[in-house]
């Protein structure tokens, strides 16, 4: 197995082992991600003058549990209370007009928080253990990244979108673990030591003795603990915290970038919000596109195929779907002299193989020289398999560019050989383009068969078909090529057969 297969079969198996967990989380927090652009634009400050009327409001106010936090609108006309238990309101300072909730209802979002932060049970460690997983599911991605082709297949989704995206998807995972190590997070402990906690109306009083500090902005509780106190002075906004012998000490706003990141809180307005919004979309994207493809390609593989009693089978193992078209023209054309029937290898068993004396096998090659996924299970079935008797014969697909040219098909001759099987023609193989080698092969096979294929079928996969010229490029060096070399894009107006 090769590094590239194992970083695949990694990256594949353990995002499908975590995606039920992971969706919980992504979804929780794509929930989450909506506090910012909903939450309402605070950072206004109230006067000196009106601090009798806030104390007054915060006592009306006063819920079951205290109040913890005191923000104001832009103009200061609006005060935004929070409790300990996260829920908020909004009152107007000069009517004393409560509003209720604001943002989303508090509680539902608590709920959420739960959800994202330890799926409600307390199993805060499995959310973290996903997260790691998830960041070497990412950089194992990260690593297969080839440059995408746009394609209308889901898996094409997957690759365009994590290419595109890597860098702001990296960042959800990342600073979900700095969060959690506490990497960059603010000496709490140290900058809190000598304060005391006292509480927003305690805050309050204080500020009312000391109004020179300037005018109160905001009261926030750290770790819910301590306060910490916003003032604004001439436009400049300064942090404070209060110790135990009432005094005001200033202090450097603490930040976190990793929270602030992972929060979406860095702009004042709804930007960062908006951004988060979208990374968690796209990673719920990533996520289903990924699970799905691999789903189908299993079901696929798994699909029941019904194999009738024939002379022939036209088995393939296809990646791309080619090798699997061509087979099914090739038993379209011969069910019409003898009885044909086709399947793909993973359908097929030593069973389902005694039905036929002639089995003509196209497979192409994937990977680095690797066998498609149709014809794994069949290849490690062949060397129990009892095949003496039948004839077969092999169209291999593939392509000199690569190292291993149709290395699958080379692979499955051989094995076909040593278990006894004996060749109807020798291996065909195909570099490029099917159309010409698969109309000689046919043409050997009919020979071989003893049938006579007439004109239209056989080049029925050369029918013409009318092309369009879309673009066209100079591709040659003119300095040094006496010839020109142009590269012509064209489109068919017509279904291809393959
Ligand atoms: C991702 C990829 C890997 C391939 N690797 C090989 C290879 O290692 N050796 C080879 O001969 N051809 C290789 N090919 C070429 C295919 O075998 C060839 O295009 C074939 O016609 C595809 O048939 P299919 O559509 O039935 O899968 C590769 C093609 C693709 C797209």
């Amino acid at each position: 197995m090769t590094l590239k297969n194992i970083l695949i079969k990694v990256h594949r198996y353990l995002a499908i082992c975590i995606s039920p967990i992971f969706l919980i989380i992504l979804v929780s927090g794509l929930v989450l991600s909506f506090k910012p652009i909903l939450a309402p634009e605070v950072g206004g400050h109230t006067e000196s003058t009106q601090l009798p009327v806030l104390k007054k409001l915060i006592e009306i106010q006063k819920t079951d549990t205290e109040i913890s936090g005191v923000e104001f609108s832009l103009d200061g006309q609006l005060v935004y209370l929070t409790d300990k238990a996260g829920n908020s309101s909004v009152v107007n300072m000069k009517t004393g007009e409560t509003f209720g909730d604001v943002n989303m209802k508090a509680t539902t979002y608590q709920w959420f928080k739960s959800l994202h932060k330890k799926l409600l049970l307390d199993l805060g460690d499995v959310v973290e253990w996903v997260t790691y997983i998830c960041l070497i599911i990412m950089i194992f991605g990260f690593l297969l990244m080839q440059k995408p082709r746009l394609s209308k297949k889901i898996l094409s989704i997957h690759n365009t979108g994590a290419w595109i995206l890597m860098p702001f998807l990296l960042m959800l995972p990342i600073t979900a673990i700095m969060m959690n190590l506490k990497i960059g997070a603010p000496k709490f402990d140290l900058v809190f030591a000598d304060a005391d906690s006292y509480s927003v109306t305690e805050v309050i009083d204080l500020l009312e003795k000391n109004p020179e500090l300037g005018q109160l902005k905001s009261i926030s509780s750290i770790r819910g603990k301590y306060q910490q106190v916003e003032l604004s002075k001439n436009n400049i906004t300064q942090s404070y915290k209060i110790n135990v012998d009432r005094e005001w000490i200033a202090i450097d706003q603490p930040i976190f970038i990793p929270k602030i990141l992972h929060e979406g809180t860095w702009s004042n307005g709804s930007l960062s919000g908006w951004v988060n919004l979208i990374i968690a979309i796209m990673f719920i994207v990533l996520t289903l596109t990924g699970v799905y493809s691999w789903g189908r390609r299993v079901y696929k593989n798994k699909q029941r195929h019904e194999i009738h009693q024939a002379e022939v089978l036209v088995a393939y193992a296809s990646q791309t779907g080619t090798g699997e078209k061509l087979a099914k023209l090739t038993a379209n054309i011969l069910s019409q002299h003898i009885s044909t029937d086709t399947a793909p290898l993973s359908a097929l068993n030593s069973e389902k193989i005694s039905k036929f004396k002639r089995i003509l096998l196209i497979v192409s090659t994937t990977g680095d020289g690797d066998l498609p996924q149709q014809a794994k299970s069949f290849v490690q079935k062949l060397p129990s398999l009892e095949l003496g008797g039948i004839e077969f014969a092999v169209l291999a697909l593939g392509d000199r560019h690569y190292k291993n040219f149709c290395q699958a098909g080379i692979k499955i001759n051989e094995m076909l050989l040593v278990q006894n099987a004996s060749p109807l023609l020798d291996i065909y193989l195909v570099d490029g383009d099917v159309t010409l080698p698969w109309q000689n092969w046919m043409d050997c096979l009919a020979k071989k068969l003893g049938i006579i294929l007439n004109s239209i079928e056989s080049s029925e996969i050369d029918k013409e078909t009318q092309l369009q010229l879309v673009a066209r490029k100079l591709i040659s060096n003119t300095a040094g090529d006496a010839k020109e070399v142009w590269q012509l894009d064209l489109i068919s107006t017509a279904k291809e057969p393959f």
